[in-house]
């Protein structure tokens, strides 16, 4: 492993910058090459198994957070993963800096480059991200955007790695929203080589862009995405059962509509039985009870809701030493 993390990081933890450039962002999984994801993988498990090794790696170093919308995971993640590390995080809500109306975004952005190491954006739109990271020369990390939430996929395919031994070959159902945590499983999905089935109703389904590119991102190792609209259909046979919110953060008006629509999409023990015996469930959190999900599943002895959660921290670790660790040379 030595050699191939050689390879990809420059000095021991740092991902290569493209060819004249001084920083990698992290705004969405499709820029990380195959190895370069499993890399990270491989990091943020040694992290979590050997959390001393690490310790004060980011010393000096401070992160900014901005927030746009709410977050429990996202936000005590970012801020212990800096702290353990040795590092110093600036959390930003949204009235903080009312980025966009008190102050351009890019204004906001060449300010903060003047002062912080990197920025975790939780935001609406991916262009606010893409526009953050063109205009600074420090890393850009998406914290959530309504397109794509890559932390969250990268902790739960680590999850399922954990759980299951391997990613290749796994069959992933995602029973729910084609929203920003299934665009980002699915390329995960494509990725990793795990076969990803998304049951979702017709007008919601996963972006097309993403969907479209992860379907090509797959084919070197032989990932089959794919969206269907029974959710029999998609957990027949799984290896996992993933579902989220039907109505996301930014949505909340359209909430009494997506109730109906989603109706038939619930995760109960009847949907789970149609999996594999050895089945896990899983769910970004927080989750809605009794909506996309219900207590005995939530609860239950198939649901890794909660070590999907721990990993969200060392992930973040991981992302964070991958950003911003200091090259040995
Ligand atoms: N899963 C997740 O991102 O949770 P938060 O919204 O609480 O950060
Ligand atoms: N799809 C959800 C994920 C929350 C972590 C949302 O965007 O609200």
């Amino acid at each position: 492993m030595a050699h191939m993390l050689d390879a990809l990081f420059l000095g021991r933890w740092r991902l290569r910058p493209a060819p004249g450039h001084t920083k990698r962002d992290l705004l969405s999984l499709h820029n990380l090459t195959i190895a370069e994801f499993s890399a990270l993988l491989d990091l943020a498990e040694e992290m979590k198994q050997h959390p001393e090794s690490f310790q004060g790696l980011l010393t000096g170093r401070t992160l900014a957070l901005i927030f746009e919308k709410p977050s429990l995971r996202t936000r005590v993640t970012f801020e212990v993963g800096m702290v353990q590390l040795g590092g110093h995080p600036i959390y930003l809500a949204p009235a903080d800096i009312a980025l966009g109306k008190r102050e351009v975004v890019k204004d906001v952005a060449r300010n903060l480059a003047r002062w912080v190491n990197t920025v975790a954006v939780r935001t609406f739109s991916q262009h606010i991200l893409e526009e953050m990271a063109g205009e600074t020369n420090i890393p850009i990390i998406n914290a959530l955007s309504d397109l794509l939430h890559p932390l969250q996929a990268l902790a739960d395919v680590l999850t399922l790695r954990e759980v299951k031994g391997r990613l290749r070959g796994l069959r992933l159902a995602y029973v729910g929203d084609g929203n920003n945590v299934a665009n980002a499983l699915a390329q995960a999905a494509a990725k990793t080589g795990m076969h990803l089935s998304i049951a979702t109703p017709r007008g919601y389904e996963p972006a097309a862009s993403v969907f479209m590119q992860a379907r090509v991102d797959a084919l070197p190792n032989g990932a089959q995405i794919s969206v269907v609209q029974e959710p029999a259909d998609a957990v027949s046979g799984a290896d996992a059962v993933y579902t989220d919110v039907w109505t996301s953060m930014g949505q909340e008006h359209e909430a009494r509509d997506r109730k109906k629509f989603f109706a038939n999409y619930q995760v109960d023990s009847a949907l789970m039985s149609l999996a594999k015996p050895d089945a896990v469930f899983m769910h970004c959190l927080p989750a809605h009870r009794g909506d996309e999900v219900t207590d005995d599943v939530l609860d239950g002895p198939r649901s890794v809701v909660l070590e999907q959660a721990e990993n969200r921290l060392h992930v973040a670790k991981a992302v964070l030493l991958a950003l911003l660790g200091e090259p040995r040379v």
